[in-house]
């Protein structure tokens, strides 16, 4: 019968590929014990929206189970969200481990359509997610996910109606109708700041951003005001799109922003009767500007009616459709940004 110890030793022959460390040392193996060839353990993943999760799963079983004496293997799955930083000193921020941005260079990408799925799917796997829209320019994302705009304080501090399990906050709860037209950087972030800072967030795995389009003033100084964690890159196919999303990556890497990578939208359409792809724009753009700039490309999302009706009818389509193939490109999509923010995280504790 193999020892606590073989067993350690096995799971420590077990990497996660992600974060080229195996299993122990990533202190992701707790609470072994060994009872009549019975092994007992807890692998503990990085995020619950674990790309990986099978595989590591599977890794960490097989190595148990190959064991001598080993007759069953019972391993149970749970997971501790890595931080990419440390918000410890601000009052709202405190329980916040990953901020994630997302943006985009120009306006109509379907920028809070990505940012909407991406916190519904991060939520779905079992984290605890916040949406905070901070396009000042059209905050649709209460529109989006069926939140009525009406805020409700308690001592002074907004608490956050809660859609498909994630807390949400925007910007269009402090005008309603009439949007202004004229938002100088500073102001853009200075607004946004109040109402990052006014919210009673709690406890957030990760607090998703949806960014003022522009590669101007607004989302530079908005990135200079709050430490993210990192930023997602929207595009669309075109030729135009991907010069501006280009642009836009530069300038989060100037502010040493981690990319976490760029998704394309719309890259592709789904005949809704037949289901038959067409590439309406030339393929590959997202994949080949990804790595001309070398950042990760995070997967193309087609452009499709569900995608839009669903966002209209305010049930984003990973909720209304959770078993279509929309939701798993959004998942998937959603899982590697995961991923992507543990690698991050990762590598600042290395330091
Ligand atoms: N993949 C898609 N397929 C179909 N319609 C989409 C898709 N992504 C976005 N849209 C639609 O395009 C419009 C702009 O999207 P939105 O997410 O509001 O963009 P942005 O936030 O970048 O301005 C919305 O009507 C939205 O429903
Ligand atoms: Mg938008
Ligand atoms: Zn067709």
């Amino acid at each position: 019968m193999p020892s606590v110890e073989d067993v350690l030793k096995a799971l420590s022959e077990v990497t996660d590929p992600e974060l080229a460390r195996d299993l122990v040392s990533l202190r992701m193996v707790g609470g072994v014990t060994v009872e009549d060839g019975v092994v007992t353990f807890t692998l503990n993943l990085t995020t619950p929206a674990c790309p990986l999760r099978t595989r590591l799963e599977e890794g960490a079983r097989e190595a148990v189970a190959k064991l001598p004496g080993v007759k069953e293997v019972k391993m149970k799955t749970t997971s501790n969200v890595f931080a990419t930083r440390d918000y410890s000193s601000s009052e709202t921020l405190k329980g916040v481990k990953n901020i994630i941005a997302v943006a985009s260079g120009k306006g109509g990408v379907g920028k809070s359509t990505v940012a909407v799925n991406l916190a519904i799917a991060l939520s779905a796997s079992g984290a605890s997610v916040g949406i905070l829209d901070a396009d000042v320019y059209g905050p649709n994302v209460p529109h989006m996910m069926g939140v009525k705009s009406e805020v409700e304080f308690e001592d002074n501090m907004i608490i956050p109606p809660v859609a498909f399990g994630v807390k949400v906050a925007s910007m269009g709860f402090f005008y309603k109708g009439e949007t202004p037209l004229i938002w100088r950087g500073p102001l853009v972030a200075g607004a946004v700041k109040q109402l990052l800072t006014q919210v009673n967030w709690g406890e957030l795995d990760y607090l998703v951003v949806d960014l003022p389009p522009s590669t101007g003033d607004a989302p530079l100084t908005l990135a200079q005001s709050v430490p993210l964690g990192g930023v997602v890159i929207v595009t669309t196919p075109q030729e135009a799109a991907l010069n501006i999303a280009a642009k836009a990556l530069a300038m989060f890497r100037r502010l040493n922003v981690p990319i976490l990578g760029i998704v394309e939208n719309m890259s592709f359409f789904i005949c809704p009767k037949c289901g038959e792809r067409t590439y309406v724009f030339s393929t590959g753009g997202g994949r080949r500007v990804a790595a001309q700039l070398d950042t990760d490309f995070l997967g193309e999302i087609p452009l499709d009616v569900a995608i839009r009706e669903q966002s209209d009818l305010g049930t984003p389509v990973i909720v209304a459709k959770p078993d279509s193939p929309q939701a798993a490109v959004f998942k998937e999509f959603a899982f590697k940004v995961a991923g992507m923010v543990s690698i991050v995280a990762f590598s600042k504790m290395k330091k």
